[in-house]
């Protein structure tokens, strides 16, 4: 079982709708972190690993009933932490993942239906008392995310849901955050590029 014991670095990761810009920080956080003489692994969910990688490719590409979709995220995840996450931490690197659980809780829960209890249940299971220390929350309005969508690559399976999907994906992340305050930094991420480094910047700081 994962334990706070075995932790000696830090868990830090981004959140956000697709379109909200969270990706383009990635190589901002890692360089302030690595000036700090610190080890980071940079990592990703669903991925991370080899088997987490083909994974996302089912996941990001084939239709299936949402709980389905919840426990190959979970599945993806064990691997991460066994593989990834916990050896990093246990080593004292700081550990950052484009996206984690909080991502289940708001797609697969807040945009799909799947009973919070069922992923509380899965959560413990799979992580133990394992939980992030910060987590970056980039949050943009749903029109923003959307119009940035539409100028970027082709889309996957989730990048092709509609607003009201992703309204209901923005209120449940906003709602993970007011109930872990001590843990949330909400992002504007509706401004400049620059403007949003700034922002990051100043989160990363205090962590
Ligand atoms: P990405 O585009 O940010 O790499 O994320 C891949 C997609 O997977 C994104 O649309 C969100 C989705 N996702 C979930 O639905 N549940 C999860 O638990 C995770 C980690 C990602």
């Amino acid at each position: 079982m994962v334990s706070e014991q075995v932790k000696k670095g830090k868990f830090i990761t981004l959140e956000g709708m697709d379109g909200a810009g969270k990706s383009t920080h990635i190589p901002i956080i890692v360089e302030l972190l690595e000036a700090r003489g610190v080890e980071v692994v940079s990592t990703r969910e669903p991925g991370g690993t080899l088997l987490g990688e083909q994974l996302r490719a089912l996941l990001l590409h084939e239709t299936m009933h949402p709980e389905t979709e919840t426990l190959l995220m979970f599945a993806a995840r064990r691997e991460h932490i066994a593989n990834v996450i916990e050896p990093a931490l246990a080593r004292g690197a700081y550990v950052l993942s484009d996206r984690f659980t909080d991502a289940t809780y708001a797609y697969q829960c807040g945009a799909k239906g799947v009973l919070p209890h069922k992923i509380k249940q899965l959560e413990t299971w799979v992580q133990g008392d394992l939980r992030p220390d910060a987590t970056l929350l980039f949050d943009v309005p749903v029109e923003i995310s959307l119009q940035r969508l539409a100028s970027a690559r082709e889309p996957d399976k989730f990048e092709r849901e509609n607003a009201q999907f992703f309204e209901k994906l923005r209120q449940a992340y906003l709602l993970r955050a007011a109930e872990n305050s001590h843990i949330f930094h909400i992002i504007d991420a509706n401004q400049s590029i620059d403007k949003v480094k700034v922002l990051v910047k100043e989160v990363i700081a205090t962590l």
